[in-house]
């Protein structure tokens, strides 16, 4: 019946937005919508499969210039283009909501965050460990850990993020999480996100420690490019990437959408 998703918007000149029910009616992105663009299907996809919802535009020659991913339990989404047009298409879509974009609309207030990055292969390996690190598969233990401290994650994504590939690494003391870093990897490219440590075991190295078990096993998988989104209030985390030898490459915007 949708065989070519729910049409939403459709004005004269002829650009189209519309909704993506499947993986499959995604179908082939163009590069140059971003500067994830190696992660944009991986990214759609585990959308699709933890309930999120995903919005394509094409321009009146049928190109792709546009895709949204939106997150409804976390109301917070990402907007990838280059466009104006396309932007203040999928913008109003999702009020009260978190927008991720690179697009910078003047227009709307913002917050910063820089994407820093790491070249895999010149980071040196003579780090040594003060804590374990390990990759943990255990949903419900990585679920009872995010749900105290980052309880905005939807649930439903640790599962489908394990199943698509991606790496969650974890510290441990006494036996019970105290540190959590994820990274989603495709080809050559690694992104880190969830990066968190107990408020009473931060300032101790266990985010380095678990920095240098993901270089570890990025090399072992020839992987040469990590990179990381953090705002740039986040003092923390800015000079933990900085320390670590990341260099700042580009910005993405954060907005909060109106009611
Ligand atoms: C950012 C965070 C993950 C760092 O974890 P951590 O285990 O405390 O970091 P480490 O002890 O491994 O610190 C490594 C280096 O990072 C820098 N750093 C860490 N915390 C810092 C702080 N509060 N102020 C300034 N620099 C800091 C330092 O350079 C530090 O090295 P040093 O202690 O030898 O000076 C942790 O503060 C945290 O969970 N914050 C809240 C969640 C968050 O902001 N996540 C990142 C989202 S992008």
């Amino acid at each position: 019946m949708h065989d070519a998703g729910k049409r939403l918007v459709k004005n004269s000149s002829g650009p189209l937005m519309s909704e993506v029910k499947s993986i499959a009616q995604l179908g082939d992105l163009p590069k140059g919508l971003s500067f994830f663009d190696p992660i944009l299907h991986h990214e759609a996809k585990e959308a699709l499969e933890a309930d999120g919802e995903v919005y394509v535009h094409e321009s009146p020659e049928g190109l792709k210039n546009g895709l949204f991913i939106y997150d409804g339990y976390e109301a917070s989404g990402t907007i990838f283009t280059k466009s104006k047009e396309v932007f203040d298409h999928f913008y109003p879509l999702k009020p009260s909501s978190y927008i991720f974009s690179e697009y910078e609309a003047a227009e709307h207030p913002k917050e910063i965050w820089n994407i820093w990055q790491l070249d895999v292969d010149k980071a040196p390996l003579n780090h040594r460990f003060k804590h374990d690190v390990s990759m943990n598969h255990n949903v419900e233990e990585i679920e009872r850990f995010m749900t105290l401290t980052q309880p905005e994650t939807n649930r439903k994504w640790i599962s489908v993020a394990l199943r698509n590939g991606e790496k969650c690494f974890v510290v441990r003391i006494a036996n019970k999480i105290v540190g959590m870093a994820w990274m989603t990897i495709v080809d050559g490219m690694a992104r880190s996100h969830g990066l968190y440590v107990e408020p009473q075991f931060r300032r101790m190295g266990i985010m380095r420690d678990n920095l240098q078990a993901r270089l570890i096993y990025l090399k072992s998988r020839h992987v040469h490019t990590l990179i990381n989104e953090i705002s740039e209030s986040n003092t923390a985390s800015s000079s933990h990437a900085s320390k670590a030898g990341e260099k700042i490459v580009g910005k993405v915007f954060l907005y909060t959408t109106g009611p």
